[in-house]
């Protein structure tokens, strides 16, 4: 399978947000990574439930990767009208008691179940829910915010969660969320991850043509 590309609305233009969703639309782009933050889980606040929800009447194939980075985010659910196609990531570390329970209503939604891991996180804490997920967000940069530096070890954690991924007897996906650059991201393909959050360390860097920079990311991470 080759490597999916989700580009970090939050990393786009946010005066042109329907502007850059079509523009990726139409380049035939699968997924669209969109971060929910409740100012508490991380100290920020990105695009709300309203914008998520309103992306959905602009896209015509691509699919929303939405990444809650916030507590109690079952919360946020019917809000964002989570459904069919979508991606829906929480992190391991916003929900302590419920995390089953949060992943099953996920599903029940009809959209795949992830658990995002932050930099800090072991990947042993994931097996105890591997026949309830569809895949795994490794966080490579301590989460809450766009161009923050990789985390030293990071290829070696997404080669760790590669190989529990492929133990454990599922088909998981392994999305990389945090500096994906263009000098990086060939080398967290060879460590196994299958989908690239795409943020300002690459598609959104200043002045690219976005065409050419798609057709460049789809190349380094086939
Ligand atoms: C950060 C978000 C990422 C962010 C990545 O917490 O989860 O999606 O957009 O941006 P870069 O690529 O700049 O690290
Ligand atoms: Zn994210």
């Amino acid at each position: 399978m080759k490597g999916i590309l989700s580009p970090s609305l939050m990393c786009a233009d946010v005066m042109n947000l329907e502007r850059e969703l079509t523009v990726l639309d139409e380049l035939g782009v699968e997924y669209i990574h969109l971060d929910f933050m409740d100012n508490h889980f991380v100290p920020n606040i990105t695009l709300n439930t309203d914008l998520i929800k309103a992306t959905k009447s602009v896209l015509k194939h691509m699919k929303r990767d939405i990444h809650l980075l916030a507590f109690q985010p079952q919360q946020y659910f019917d809000a964002m009208e989570i459904g069919e196609g979508d991606i829906v990531s929480v992190h391991y570390e916003a929900c302590p008691d419920d995390l089953a329970q949060v992943l099953a209503d996920i599903r029940k939604r009809g959209a795949k179940a992830f658990i995002a891991i932050s930099p800090d996180t072991k990947p042993e804490v994931l097996n105890g829910y591997l026949d309830k997920i569809d895949g795994v967000v490794v966080m490579t940069v301590y989460p809450g915010f766009a161009g923050r530096p990789i985390v030293p070890g990071s290829m070696e954690k997404l080669a760790a969660v590669r190989k529990l991924l492929d133990n454990s007897g599922y088909d998981l996906l392994m999305e990389v969320d945090g500096h994906v650059s263009w000098e990086l991201c060939a080398q967290m393909r060879e460590c196994g991850a299958d989908m690239f959050v795409a943020g300002s360390s690459s598609l959104y860097q200043k002045g690219l043509d976005m065409k050419e920079a798609v057709a460049r990311m789809s190349e380094l991470v086939k």
